[in-house]
């Protein structure tokens, strides 16, 4: 059984269309700023878990009239960021399961696991894209003199940063050693950029980033990198950028298992590059081996503004588009923000993963707040003394994504770690500072934790919340009270009869 169950979107628009079928567009004709003023009105929507967002009327900062429309908030629920994978949100963990073969330590056991179990994906994962001779995307096409950054309406998200920012590109490059045609091997990672001029930008990717790693060996050659990046594209081929891939799997083949199709591309104008033939909008261009610019300061989504760091820069080439093409935008701030809803459902995603790794996990929570990685809460099935610091070494140690996780917190099946009244009457009762605390030191982290004595070098704390057993205590240890089930019945039907309850009366 194929695990898409909502129909192929091929496109943005096919998305959108589905979306306003469900009510979940919402066309905003009033002119909106694309400095700041479409930020403020996107937060307010996705805090209240609103619709996508159509900017028919955006304006620059000087007031004049953008040449297309800007759609933000496209994945601003979970159920939607679900949608876009072409799935009913109780099917995700179903495609976690997937992700899970894919990761297996013995790859061709695990890829003949998924095979019997998904053979509709697996056979996609392994099949070429197809090529296309002429795409929309391609339909106007801005070379030399007539590349301009101002003909799209990039956005200004928060107050005191230095130039807009491009918030959704998908950012395809390839190994130094590849062809276009090597399209297994190219990377597509979300990689913000900063407009530093008609023809040029700055590209953010994190030096742990696949794009990073593909800059690293064009540099050693001394050659310029060829690089596409899409403005705009079916929601399968947007996540596949943004989800954390084992690095075998290929984002655009990926992107083709998820649309229910394989992915078409078509050759770029004037790079040496493949791109997504049902995209929006494209830039072309080269990023050359040495030079680098001061980006930012930019709010992200830590909530707090980054400091100025220096990354590459790409020369553009050539701007392509469709006829009447959709500029996708969004803002990164304190959680919520869509980046903290997607985490929300690759949290979903992740679990089967860290289930085959340490089976005792039942579940696990990445609160969005906490920037969705920088904390976690577990909970698992104990059996013995010192599981809960076994479980938050093998999760430290684990996947690369847990080494910036700064605080687990561990605790038994029976608390939700969903619930933070659970959690902390789970860390009032069964929990001791002196003996069930593990603080680690000199440990990796992301750069941009601030509070981390030194950059990329911070602690780890460890929190064990779970009921002490064996030789972890000499104490009688306390028991959960729980009420008769014929008490409790009893008590349900009175408050129903009686409508003691606000439940019960309503
Ligand atoms: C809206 C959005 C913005 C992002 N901005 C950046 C960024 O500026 N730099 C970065 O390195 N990662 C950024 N990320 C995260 C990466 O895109 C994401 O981790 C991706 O899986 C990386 O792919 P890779 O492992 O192939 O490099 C962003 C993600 C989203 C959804």
């Amino acid at each position: 059984m194929p695990i898409r169950t909502l129909p192929k979107f091929r496109n943005l628009s096919d998305f959108l269309t589905h979306l306003a079928a469900r009510d979940e567009l919402r066309e905003v004709s009033a002119p909106v700023s694309l400095a700041q003023e479409m930020t403020a009105v996107h937060r307010r929507v996705l805090e209240a878990r609103g619709p996508v967002l159509k900017f028919n009327h955006a304006t620059d900062a000087g007031g004049a009239r953008a040449g297309m429309p800007v759609v933000t908030n496209l994945f601003g629920t979970p159920a939607r960021v679900a949608a876009g994978l072409g799935l009913a949100p109780d099917q995700v963990t179903e495609l976690g399961e997937f992700l899970a073969a894919l990761r297996e330590p013995a790859p061709l056991d695990g890829m003949r696991d998924a095979l019997s179990r998904w053979p509709m994906l697996s056979a996609a994962l392994a099949t070429r894209p197809k090529i296309r001779r002429s795409a929309e995307v391609q339909h106007t096409v801005l070379q030399g003199d007539q590349v301009d950054m101002a003909a799209l309406p990039v956005q200004t998200c928060w107050p005191g940063e230095p130039a807009p920012l491009i918030t959704w590109p998908l950012v395809l490059t390839r190994p130094a050693d590849s062809q276009a045609e090597d399209t297994a091997r190219y990377n597509m990672g979300v990689y913000r950029m900063q407009v530093l001029g008609r023809a040029r930008c700055i590209m953010r990717w994190l030096a742990h980033r696949g794009g990073a790693a593909h800059h690293r060996g064009w540099q050693a050659r001394g050659e310029k990198m060829p690089v596409a990046v899409v403005i705009g594209a079916d929601p399968a081929t947007m996540l596949s950028a943004a989800l954390p891939l084992p690095s075998t799997v290929s984002e655009l083949r990926f992107a083709g298992v998820l649309r229910g199709e394989r992915s078409a591309l078509v050759a770029a104008r004037t790079v040496p590059m493949m791109v997504p033939a049902d995209a929006e909008i494209i830039l072309e261009g080269w990023v050359d081996p040495t030079t680098r610019a001061p980006e930012g300061p930019y709010g992200d989504h830590t909530g707090y503004y980054n400091s100025v760091e220096d990354f590459p820069v790409m020369e553009i080439t050539a701007i392509t588009m469709r006829k009447s093409p959709l500029y996708v935008s969004t803002f990164t701030g304190r959680p919520p923000d869509e980046p903290s809803v997607i985490g929300e459902v690759f949290n979903t995603l992740a679990l089967p993963v860290i289930r085959r790794q340490i089976p005792e996990v039942v579940d696990m929570w990445l609160p969005p707040a906490a920037c969705s990685y920088r904390m976690a809460i577990v909970s698992i099935r104990k059996e013995y003394a010192g599981q809960a610091r076994r479980v938050m070494m093998a999760l430290w140690g684990m996947l690369p994504q847990f080494s910036y996780t700064k605080a687990i917190v561990v605790v038994d099946e029976d608390i939700n770690p969903r619930n933070w009244d659970d959690i902390s009457w789970a860390l009032a009762t069964r929990m001791d500072p002196g003996r069930d605390v593990m603080v680690l030191e000199n440990t990796p982290m992301d750069y941009l934790d601030f509070a981390s004595p030194q950059a990329g070098m911070a602690g780890k704390l460890g929190i064990d919340a779970t009921n002490k057993l064996g030789s972890e205590t000499s104490r009688e240890w306390g028991r959960v009270m729980a009420m008769n089930p014929e008490a409790e019945d009893f008590a349900a039907r009175l408050c129903r009869d009686m409508k003691l309850t606000p439940e019960a009366g309503q």
